[in-house]
């Protein structure tokens, strides 16, 4: 299987492409650490060049109030407690990618993310003991590869073997090409052109099979141009919304219920007009580090 770039090479449609198992399994890292004290994306910052200060208390119960969002959906939560000062591990979407049963090659259950940021890289052996502690295993890409940080630019199409694959600042192409080699998989690479949207998952949401939230201006030409072949309802989130409030780092666990930030009310009212389930939480402290529902958890 290959690495698709451009939507003249796909030959299928999404009804051709086998099924396969979809997550159910949430994990969570607890936020006892979190602060900025780096900045190695946009939102960390503010606009006089100071890095931006996190209300702790807030941060904790908008955690808490996630947790319990995800645990009234009736996923199951697993919650890791680092005990190392890291200040960004609470973004555990961006460590590891799960690679379903079927199609595991050694029983691994994950590959093991390479962080771009020096500050970030001792995430992944902590969470990985930890993960070992409870018998899951893990894969390795070759040295070729020099960035790539998860589920943050790897999204599963639901209960499809196809996968969406980000390519910019902090995954490399050779990562996505390794994976659809190793696993026999088409993956469908997109690359990402504007530094807000550093991460897939802060411009592309997959609800569904057949439908998406996105924000077209954070891709190419050949980008846009693959979402919306493959996506029959391709929803636009309100500009601003995915921008200043992260609108499309939301989460549907289930193709039904789309918890996202609070306030992205023109998003939310799109989202509605075609029955979704919109959940609102308030993550504002996590988004001065630049995440917000999406990346502070991982899906497995
Ligand atoms: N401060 C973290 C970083 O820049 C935030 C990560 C957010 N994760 C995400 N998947 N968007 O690495």
């Amino acid at each position: 299987m290959v690495l698709i770039e451009r939507s003249n090479q796909i030959n299928f449609t999404l009804n051709e492409i086998p099924e396969m198992n979809f997550f159910k399994n949430i994990l969570m890292v607890s936020p006892e650490n979190f602060e900025i004290q780096y900045a190695i994306n946009p939102f960390m910052k503010d606009s006089a060049g100071n890095l931006k200060k996190i209300d702790k208390k807030k941060a904790k119960s908008q955690w808490g109030n996630l947790l319990q969002t995800f645990t009234d959906l009736n996923l199951s939560v697993t919650k890791f407690e680092p005990e190392e000062k890291l200040p960004d591990i609470v973004f555990c979407a961006n460590q590891f990618f799960p690679i379903p049963n079927e199609i595991s090659i050694n029983k691994e259950n994950f590959l093991e993310g390479k962080m771009f940021a020096e500050e970030r890289k001792a995430e992944v052996a902590l969470l990985k003991k930890k993960f070992e502690n409870l018998g899951y295993n893990f894969g390795q890409l070759s040295q070729r590869v020099t960035k790539f940080e998860g589920t943050g630019d790897g999204i599963w199409h639901p209960g499809k073997k196809l996968l969406w694959g980000g390519i910019g600042a902090r995954t490399d192409m050779m990562a996505w090409q390794e994976i659809s080699e190793k696993y026999d998989i088409d993956v469908i690479a997109l690359n990402l052109k504007h530094k807000t949207f550093y991460h897939l998952d802060t411009c592309l949401c997959i609800l569904n099979q057949t439908t998406c939230l996105w924000n077209p201006d954070a891709f190419d030409k050949n980008g846009q141009e693959l979402i919306r072949k493959i996506f029959d309802l391709p929803i636009e989130a309100d500009k601003n919304e995915a921008e200043s409030i992260m609108a499309c780092n939301a989460f549907c666990p289930d193709g039904k219920n789309v918890i996202i930030q609070q306030g992205c009310l023109k998003t939310k009212s799109k989202l509605e007009q075609v029955s979704f389930n919109v959940i609102e939480v308030d993550t504002s402290e996590f988004i001065k580090a630049g995440g917000s529902v999406f990346c502070l958890k991982l899906f497995f």
